[in-house]
């Protein structure tokens, strides 16, 4: 049975922290569509830097917030696995189960379009102008490897590690841009650790320099995935060598105290996030910051698509999961995942995401099907 409302987690689309839970009546399916029962799905700062950088990158467009009239609310997507509970479409049959793009919802309709054996795409008309990595899913149940146990690590850590993979490419297709240390800011975010296991491994690495706040430093040393570790306010402390920058926290602050340490010894600084999205205005995400030379952004889901070719066909498929593997059991072991029940636990946790004040160590999941 089916039940007849729809539950929504919205934000204020202009001011982040206020939140609301929406309750919507179900439509009946068309043609074409089928019925998604969210599972489970993690939250964290990278779910966050999609409302920051909303406006600019599209994400308040793939799942358009209900009983919006003002549209001042909107939704932030997530990561996570769901269930098909109704379906119109006879390759897609009730009981299967995908990963991918959800909203924080109870339910999501969709409408499979490029239906495969283990992966197909929502086709719905407000997506198709949005990256296509966003729209596909995979069809789990395909995979023979596929593991519920392994549930978790997968939302939590697969796309953040997904793009500590391709970050890593990047830099070692570019010599690290000759430069003799890479500073990674924000270090103790998920796809900074990412970054620095993979980095870890790469025998032509240069030093690995993790600058994050006060209160996570002692994490960040005790991880071992650093050769060194800075906070904020002991920027001045850099060496002063050829650095490659890829910051994840989008503070200008900290930004400016590495132009100012490091000057032209700047190779490439890499904006990738803005886990201190609280620090910028949220029109122009990647703007308005000093800027030292060889400044650039990186969007994972635009390098995927332009650099796929890198690997010979197939190849990106098996070394990223491959990674991923190897990365979740790297970083996974020191994990503790909070696991929220449905989104009233969400919401309950919602304000510690916000703030920052979350441990680093702490990863949380909610749990859909557990609250119905
Ligand atoms: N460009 C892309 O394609 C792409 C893809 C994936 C992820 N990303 C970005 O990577 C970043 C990391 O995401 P994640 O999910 O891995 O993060 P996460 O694990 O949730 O990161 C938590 C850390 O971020 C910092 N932080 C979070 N909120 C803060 C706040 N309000 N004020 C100050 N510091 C705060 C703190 O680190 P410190 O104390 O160490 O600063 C905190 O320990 C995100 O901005 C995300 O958007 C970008």
């Amino acid at each position: 049975m089916v039940d007849a409302s729809n539950v929504e987690f919205q934000v204020k689309r202009r001011e982040l922290p206020t939140h609301r839970t929406v309750l919507v009546d179900q439509e009946p399916l068309v043609p074409g569509e089928i019925r998604v029962a969210i599972d489970r799905f993690a939250f964290t700062a990278n779910n966050l830097t999609y409302g920051a950088a909303g406006d600019l990158l599209g994400y308040w467009r793939f799942f358009p917030a209900s009983d919006n009239e003002s549209d001042e609310w909107g939704i932030l997507p997530v990561w996570g696995f769901g269930d098909v509970i109704e379906s119109t479409v006879d390759d897609v049959p009730i009981g299967d189960r995908l990963y991918g793009y959800f909203p924080p919802a109870s339910t999501v309709v969709m409408s499979p379009t490029d239906v495969r054996r283990s992966s197909l795409t929502d086709g719905a008309a407000h997506r198709q102008k949005l990256p296509p990595l966003y729209n596909g899913y995979r069809r789990v149940l395909a995979d023979a490897d596929y593991d519920r146990a392994d549930d978790d690590a997968t939302v939590l850590l697969g796309p953040l590690h997904l793009t500590s993979f391709v970050l890593a490419h990047k830099l070692s297709t570019n010599a690290f841009y000759k430069a003799e240390q890479v500073v990674i800011v924000s270090a103790s975010s998920k796809t900074s650790l990412g970054l620095a296991y993979a980095l870890s491994r790469d025998e032509d690495a240069p030093t690995v320099i993790g600058a994050t706040s006060m209160r996570n430093a002692e994490f960040v040393s005790n991880v071992g995935l650093y050769g060194e570790t800075l906070v904020y306010e002991g920027i001045e402390k850099l060496p002063q060598a050829s650095t490659v920058v890829i910051d994840m926290a989008g503070n200008p602050t900290v930004a400016s105290s590495i132009a100012d340490r490091l000057g032209s010894q700047v190779q490439r600084y890499i904006n990738v996030g803005l886990t201190h999205w609280e620090e910028q205005g949220a029109t122009n995400a990647f703007s308005g910051r000093p800027q030292p030379a060889n400044v650039e952004s990186f969007f994972a889901p635009g390098y995927i698509l332009e650099h796929m070719g890198d690997w010979a066909p197939g190849g990106f498929d098996s070394a990223s999961s491959a990674f991923l593997r190897d990365a979740a059991d790297a970083t996974f072991g020191w994990m503790t995942v909070s696991h929220q029940r449905g989104i009233d636990g969400l919401a309950a946790t919602y304000e510690e995401v916000c703030t920052g004040t979350l441990p680093p160590s702490v990863g949380v999941v909610v749990e859909m099907s557990a609250s119905r």
